[in-house]
């Protein structure tokens, strides 16, 4: 897929943006927080570890392999309150993966299901993908609501999907066809 221009995506409530290098130090302190630390196999520590992937990231949308959302409030805009992705892109098959974590203060209320929806809509109706995949541990039901709120499937058990913190865990599979998307 040819380099992705950022998209203008919001219902009202959240509204997505580009990620920027004002953002560093509200990652910092979301990357710090216990349940993203126990469900995340990477956790970074330094801003120099999250400059470098800000950029690492920016490689990936130009290079039409993933693109990274900040999530926000629409009046409040420069306030990151997490993050929705898709990676992965795959161009021959029309698929990618798609991933989001919030600040611990932005939980409870809906927001990352919106973000999902938004970017999934996206997705299909934009860049004509026909299928989307998300992974996460058996033991994260956060990110499974997540996934079954936006009509995500449950098609399966990954056994020994990933290595993680110094072993093996096991992933749900989740997927969703354009027709399932939930409002
Ligand atoms: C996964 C994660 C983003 C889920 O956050 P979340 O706030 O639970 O998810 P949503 O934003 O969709 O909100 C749903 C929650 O808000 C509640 N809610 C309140 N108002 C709502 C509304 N208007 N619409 C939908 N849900 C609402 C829901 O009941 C649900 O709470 P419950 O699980 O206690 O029933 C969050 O737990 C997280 O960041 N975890 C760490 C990182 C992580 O695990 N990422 C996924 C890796 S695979």
């Amino acid at each position: 897929m040819p380099g992705l221009s950022y998209p203008t995506l919001t219902d009202g409530v959240v509204a997505l943006r580009p990620w920027g290098i004002d953002d560093v130090d509200d990652q910092l302190a979301a990357f710090a927080d216990p349940v993203f630390v126990r469900f995340s196999d990477w956790a970074p520590d330094t801003r120099d570890q999250l400059v470098d992937r800000l950029q690492e990231v920016e490689r990936a949308r130009e290079n039409g392999l993933g693109i990274h959302l900040a999530i926000t409030h629409p009046d409040t805009p420069s306030h990151a309150l997490g993050e929705v992705a898709l990676s992965g892109i795959d161009d021959t098959n029309q698929r990618a993966s798609v991933g989001y974590w919030l600040s611990p203060a932005a939980r409870g209320r809906g927001l990352a299901s919106r973000a999902v929806r938004l970017i999934a809509r996206w997705a299909f109706d934009e860049l004509g993908l026909l299928r989307l995949e998300l992974t996460c541990g058996p033991d994260n039901p956060g990110s499974q609501g997540v996934a079954v709120r936006c009509g995500f499937r449950l098609e399966g058990l990954l056994r020994s999907h990933m290595a993680f913190k110094g072993g093996r865990r096991d992933s749900l599979v989740y997927g969703l066809l354009p027709g399932e998307l939930l409002s």
